[in-house]
């Protein structure tokens, strides 16, 4: 089963996202609370750090047409047909869209964004010591966090002195966004001997030490991405048994472990709250929001729910693990607005907008982000 799976790493790896409307926050308040904007997470945030990471050969679809073609029309290095949530935050908090890290000279006046496509919770040597090849991408939310610690360096912001002045203009009137993450970690040990519970419970103290470094820095205003109903991802539902399915006809093992690993996740948060009151930590249902549109599509603008939208024709869910999306074997649809799924993974710019319209101004935050706006203009 492993041996099978192997094909799909390049897709497995790349999970990320994003979304936001102008609208969103309240007109009689500052439309630009925010400075800047620090990003991590996986594929579903990642706005082009892949391209110079070393990550898999699998990857270099995303440097090719037809991703892009929605928005910016051209292949920007996002694992989608246009704007991933983080973009829609970025427009929604009047700021421009994050610079990958790993790109020399950004302006990182208003923020960057760290996340890697491919990214686990888990750190990479985990995956090596196990011999679970499927990671070829060394790059963890451990390793994002070094970064951020070079990133403030290079700001002036040393670890010896965290209450100089430089470390206030890096920090505050930040927004911190992290995105999904741990999606990876369980795809790398699909059909290995390590058991889904072992991979929360690492991915879980993973995770935890990473976000209460941010807020032992002084993070002040955090907003944590579920992971998403990962059994409807045409991926899954390839992979898994016809008879492995829930109610809304995903696949239910697969939604049922992303389930239980959110629940954990913000049982960890509420703990965090609790020994930093200071900060506003907001958790974004991902799951709930997604399993929303997908049980009913139709209302949210979506005609195919299942299948990918760029794929080799391959029935029934236009996903074909040899024909990838960014390959000369596969094309992408006319109308990418009616599909959720882009590529067999990730979702579809629609799809991300849809998605961060439920959590900037949808019911799908908890505390929503509006509590967060208005806590941030009390604050000043
Ligand atoms: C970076 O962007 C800011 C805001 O757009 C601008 O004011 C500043 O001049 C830019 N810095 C550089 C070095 O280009
Ligand atoms: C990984 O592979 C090496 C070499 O084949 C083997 O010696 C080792 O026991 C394996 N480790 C695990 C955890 O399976
Ligand atoms: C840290 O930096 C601040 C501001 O630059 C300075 O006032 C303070 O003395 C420094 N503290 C130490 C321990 O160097
Ligand atoms: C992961 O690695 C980093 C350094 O690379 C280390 O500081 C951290 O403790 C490790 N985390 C876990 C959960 O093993
Ligand atoms: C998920 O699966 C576990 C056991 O594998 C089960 O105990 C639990 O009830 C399931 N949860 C849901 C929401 O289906
Ligand atoms: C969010 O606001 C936008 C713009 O006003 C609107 O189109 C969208 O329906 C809203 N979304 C939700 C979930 O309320």
């Amino acid at each position: 089963m492993a041996h099978s799976l192997k094909p799909c790493s390049a897709f497995i790896i790349t999970i990320f996202i994003f979304f936001s409307v102008s609208t969103a926050i309240p007109k009689a308040l500052n439309p630009r609370p925010f400075k800047k904007i620090y990003a991590f997470g996986d594929s579903f945030t990642d706005t082009g750090n892949t391209r110079t990471a070393t990550g898999p050969t699998g990857f270099a679809h995303v440097s090719n047409p037809p991703y892009g073609i929605t928005y910016f029309h051209r292949p920007t290095n996002r694992y989608s047909d246009g704007r991933l949530v983080i973009d829609f935050v970025a427009e929604s908090l009047s700021l421009p869209f994050l610079p990958p890290y790993i790109h020399n000279k950004i302006n990182a006046s208003h923020g960057v964004n760290f996340a890697v496509a491919g990214a686990t919770a888990i750190n990479h040597s985990f995956f090596v010591k196990n011999n679970l090849t499927l990671d070829i991408t060394p790059e963890s939310i451990q390793t994002q966090l070094l970064w951020f610690n070079k990133f403030l360096e290079s700001q002036g912001c040393k670890k010896s002195n965290q209450s100089g002045p430089e470390c206030k203009a890096a920090l505050a009137d930040a927004l911190f966004w992290v995105g999904e993450i741990g999606v990876n970690d369980y795809a790398y040990t699909l059909g290995s001997s390590v058991s889904g519970d072992t991979i929360r419970k690492l991915a879980m103290d993973s995770f935890t030490e990473f976000l209460q470094a941010l807020l032992k820095k002084g993070a002040k205003y955090v907003v944590v991405q579920a992971l998403p109903t990962t059994g409807c991802l045409p991926l899954a539902m390839y992979l898994a048994p016809q008879d492995d399915r829930d109610d809304i006809g995903c696949v239910k093992s697969v939604n049922n472990q992303s389930y239980t690993h959110n629940a954990a996740l913000q049982a960890k948060l509420q703990q965090l709250r609790q020994k930093f009151p200071q900060a506003v930590i907001v958790y974004a249902d991902y799951w709930n929001a997604f399993h929303t549109v997908m049980k009913s599509p139709e209302k949210y603008g979506f005609k195919e729910p299942f299948k990918a939208c760029c794929g080799s024709g391959e029935p029934p869910y236009n996903f074909d693990v040899s024909a990838a999306c960014g390959t000369p074997s596969a094309t992408a649809c006319p109308n990418p607005s009616q599909y959720v799924n882009w590529d067999g993974v990730h979702l579809t710019e629609a799809m991300y907008k849809v998605m961060s319209d439920m959590f900037l101004n949808g019911t799908y935050s908890h505390p929503s982000f509006n509590y967060l706006l208005g806590n941030k203009q009390r604050q000043g």
